[in-house]
C-alpha cells in the first residue's frame, strides 16, 4: 500500500472538494429510479476515510466499508465512534472479497477500482455480485476511462484548519496491450509549518466505455442501467461535451 493512504487526515483534506450531501441525494435518486429492492444496508468499496458515512447514517442507512489500508479503516472507525454509529469496517481486498451478509447497495468513488488485470476485474465484479442482493445497484464513480490519457492530470489546493494541501494527480501508460496505467497522487502538505511530500502510486487496468458495456452484458449477474456526467442524473454521458466526474450504474440480476 502506498504511503498516501497512511495519511488519512491529509487525504481527507485533499479530496474534500465534494458536495457529500448532494452525492447522497444522487444515491437516493438512483434508489427511487432503478433499485428493485428497498435500500437499508450499504457497502462502500475502497472506503478509505468513508466520506459519505456520516451523511448516510444520518439518513438512516447501515454503513459498511471495505478497504485494504488499516490506517484508513482506523480513521473511519474513529469518525464513527464520535457519532456512536454502528458501522462495519472491513479489512479486505476489493479484487476478491466476501462478506458474511448481503447488502442492498454498493458504491465505489473517485475511480478507486484498483484492479491490475482482466482476471482481477472479473473477480472484483463476482465479489460484488456475491455481496449484493438481487435487484440492488452498484454505482461506480469515474472508474471507466472515457478519455484515456488525453488529460495530463489535475492539480488543486485546499486549506482546512490551517493545514494546506496541494494535490496533483497524473497518469502514465504502462502497457497498452494490458491496458495498464500508473496513477500518481502527490500531496504537498503544509501543516502549521511542518512540510510533507506524500506520494501514492498505483497500477490500474483501464476499462474503456464500450468495453465496459460489453463486459457487463457478458456478466450473468448484472445489467447496465445508465451513465451520467458530473453526478447529475439529468445529464446522460452521451450528451456531454466535456466529461467530468462521470458515474455509471449497474443492477444485480
Ligand atoms: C482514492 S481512495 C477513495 C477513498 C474514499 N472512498 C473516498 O471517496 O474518498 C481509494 C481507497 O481505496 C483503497 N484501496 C486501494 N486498493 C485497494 C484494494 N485492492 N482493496 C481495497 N481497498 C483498496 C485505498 O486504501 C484507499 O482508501
Amino acid at each position: 500500500m502506498s504511503n498516501l493512504y497512511d495519511n488519512p487526515k491529509y487525504y481527507e483534506i485533499a479530496f474534500s472538494y465534494r458536495d457529500i450531501s448532494a452525492e447522497v441525494d444522487v444515491f437516493e435518486e438512483c434508489f427511487k429510479r432503478f433499485s428493485q429492492i428497498p435500500v437499508k444496508s450499504i457497502l462502500e468499496v475502497g472506503c478509505g476515510n468513508s466520506p459519505h458515512m456520516e451523511e448516510l447514517i444520518k439518513r438512516g442507512y447501515q454503513y459498511n466499508g471495505l478497504d485494504l489500508s488499516k490506517a484508513m479503516l482506523e480513521y473511519s472507525r474513529q469518525k464513527a465512534s464520535h457519532i456512536s454509529a454502528d458501522v462495519n469496517l472491513i479489512y479486505g481486498n476489493m479484487v476478491d472479497f466476501s462478506l458474511d451478509m448481503l447488502v442492498d447497495f454498493v458504491y465505489i468513488t473517485l475511480g478507486s477500482l484498483y484492479v491490475k488485470s482482466t482476471s482481477e476485474l472479473i473477480t472484483h465484479f463476482n465479489s460484488v455480485a456475491q455481496a449484493l442482493k438481487k435487484g440492488g445497484l452498484y454505482l461506480l464513480d469515474w472508474c471507466i476511462q472515457y478519455d484515456p490519457l488525453k488529460s495530463k492530470g489535475d492539480r488543486w489546493e485546499i486549506e482546512r484548519d490551517g493545514i494546506q494541501v496541494k494535490t496533483t494527480v497524473s497518469w502514465e501508460l504502462v502497457n497498452c496491450v494490458e491496458q495498464t496505467i500508473e496513477e500518481t497522487i502527490t500531496l504537498e502538505v503544509n501543516d502549521h509549518g511542518k512540510k510533507l511530500n506524500i506520494v501514492g502510486k498505483e497500477i490500474k487496468r483501464a476499462i474503456y466505455p464500450q468495453e465496459f458495456l460489453c463486459f457487463v452484458s457478458g456478466l450473468k449477474n448484472f445489467e447496465f442501467m445508465g451513465w451520467w456526467n458530473n453526478w447529475d442524473l439529468w445529464q446522460p454521458l452521451e450528451q456531454a461535451n466535456k466529461i467530468d466526474r462521470p458515474i455509471a450504474l449497474i443492477r444485480r440480476t
